[in-house]
């Protein structure tokens, strides 16, 4: 038979376990939780579809998944951001998995769509961004009857010729597939945006954990995380020096507090932009001039977006910036740069997902992983640490969803704070942090139980 996986090169394998072996002793969250549930697995039976960034990290979150029970099928969420050797040890240790760093659109789209054949079918996804989601209900429209409408972009075209594909392979896949699902936990912004959006307009047939509005999620791996990868990846990129540059970040939600956390870091003058009155003033008061794109596009050196919105950079703010300005993107999608519209300029490719475009007037630009989220595509994405705080609470979301699936309506959840708390006491260990405990009297004072939850649901950390 032949193999059930598509990696680079499955003699990375070693390697791989080398660096997953390293990963586990900064991952104390998903560790904790092979040791809770090892025995009983409460994921058997769970058949997971999984399409998340094929990372080292990725790889120590599927072995738990694996550990408790679960049968899981991978791809990964973005054409950069698998690591070849996390890739190889996850096909090498028997579990399916579809990522190459570097695949075409056309092959991203199989391989999403390899992730979801299981020999009795999946019952349940753990998405990024949602196109894993996105895929089995656009298909199940497809199959009863609907136009998906003429594609707007290359990936829209890719999608629906995907669709057309499987449709004539399996007639009624989408359908069967979509009423097996019993419920689908999501990692990211962009993402959990989708979800909300499918539900209000009736077509989420599932029940949803938000993983992301975890507190141990957004407000650590968004921010802490871009703030050690969001530099690492440009200096990877370009090498070229930081201090004094005059960065731009677009955006000041969590990823851009973090974005503008690790230029600053770096030494470069920050500046924001913003929409968002509240997000202003907290890039204000935390030391940043908030700026229009326009204002500093022609004197600026290095040019992020953080923002999940489209056509933040666009045509006209490339050709007005100066000779051999860095643009890049750490949002989910491609979109905030527009860099279709760089199509029929000079590219010169200096390395693999760095790109040199020269605009009309002669000036160049170095595109990062064209327009693609940069940590990912130039380095290795955030460190094992946060991203543990992030997996221990996709993988509580699966057994949450897996376990009591029914007692949930279509609709979008968040996780219990108990469970949030919980997350943040795994990971306090291994970095020598002590907590204090509250006496019953204190407590009392408060109005919480010496045990948590600590917080208010409308408190805002
Ligand atoms: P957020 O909603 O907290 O922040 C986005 C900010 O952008 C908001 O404050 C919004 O007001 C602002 N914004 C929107 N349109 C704008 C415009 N035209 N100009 C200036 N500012 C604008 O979202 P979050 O959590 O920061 O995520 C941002 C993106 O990053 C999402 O696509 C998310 O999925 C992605 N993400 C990427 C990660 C990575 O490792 N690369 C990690 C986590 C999230």
């Amino acid at each position: 038979m032949a193999e059930d996986y598509i990696v680079k090169d499955i003699a990375l394998a070693g390697y791989g376990r080398k660096e997953l072996d390293i990963a586990e002793t900064e991952m104390p969250g998903l560790m904790a939780l092979r040791e809770e549930y090892g025995e009983t697995k409460p994921l058997t039976g769970a058949r997971i579809t999984g399409s998340l960034h094929m990372t080292i990290q990725t790889a120590a979150l599927i072995e738990t998944l694996v550990a408790l029970g679960a049968d899981v099928r991978w791809a990964s969420c973005n054409i950069f951001s698998t690591q070849d050797h996390a890739a190889a040890v996850i096909a090498e240790g028997g579990v399916p998995v579809f990522a190459i760093k570097g695949q075409s659109l056309a092959e991203h789209w199989d391989y999403l769509d390899r992730s979801f054949q299981f020999e009795d079918g999946p019952n349940m996804i753990l998405d990024d961004g949602g196109d894993a989601t996105l895929y089995v209900l656009l298909g199940a429209r497809a199959e009863a009857g609907e136009d998906l409408g003429v594609p707007t972009s290359e990936e829209e075209e890719v999608i629906q010729a995907q669709i057309a594909k499987r449709m004539e392979q399996s007639p009624g896949w989408f359908t069967r597939t979509r009423d097996a699902i019993l419920g689908v936990s999501e990692e990211t912004t962009t993402g959990v945006h989708r979800l909300y959006d499918l539900h209000k307009k009736g077509q989420l047939p599932f029940p949803a954990i938000n993983v992301n509005d975890s507190v141990t999620k957004s407000k650590f791996d968004n921010k802490y995380g871009c703030k050690e990868s969001l530099v690492d990846g440009i200096r990877r990129a370009t090498d070229v020096m930081m201090a004094g540059k005059v960065a731009v970040v677009c955006g000041y939600g969590d990823v851009g507090k973090g974005s503008a956390a690790s230029l600053a870091g770096a030494g470069a003058r920050v500046k924001v932009t913003e929409v968002d009155p509240i997000c202003a003033l907290q890039a204000a008061m935390d030391g940043f001039e908030v700026v229009t794109l326009e204002d500093v596009v022609d004197s600026a050196d290095i040019f992020i977006t953080t923002t999940g919105n489209k056509d933040i950079i666009r045509i006209e703010h490339m050709r007005a910036m100066k000779d051999m300005a860095i643009v890049g993107n750490i949002g989910h999608f491609d979109n905030e740069i527009q860099v279709a519209s760089l199509k029929n300029h000079k590219w010169t490719n200096v390395k693999e997902q760095v790109d040199m475009i020269e605009m009309p007037s002669g000036n160049r630009i170095i595109l990062l992983s064209e327009g693609r989220l940069l940590n990912l595509g130039n380095a290795t994405g955030h460190p094992s640490f946060v991203m543990s705080a992030s997996f221990t609470n996709q993988v509580l979301a699966q057994i949450e969803l897996f376990t009591k699936g029914d007692e949930y309506r279509p609709g979008v959840y968040i996780l219990p704070k108990h469970l949030d708390e919980k997350v943040a006491r795994l990971h306090l260990g291994r970095i020598g942090a002590k907590l204090s405990t509250l006496s019953p009297e204190q407590a009392a004072y408060i109005g919480v139980t010496p045990e948590g939850p600590f917080k208010p649901e409308h408190y805002r950390y």
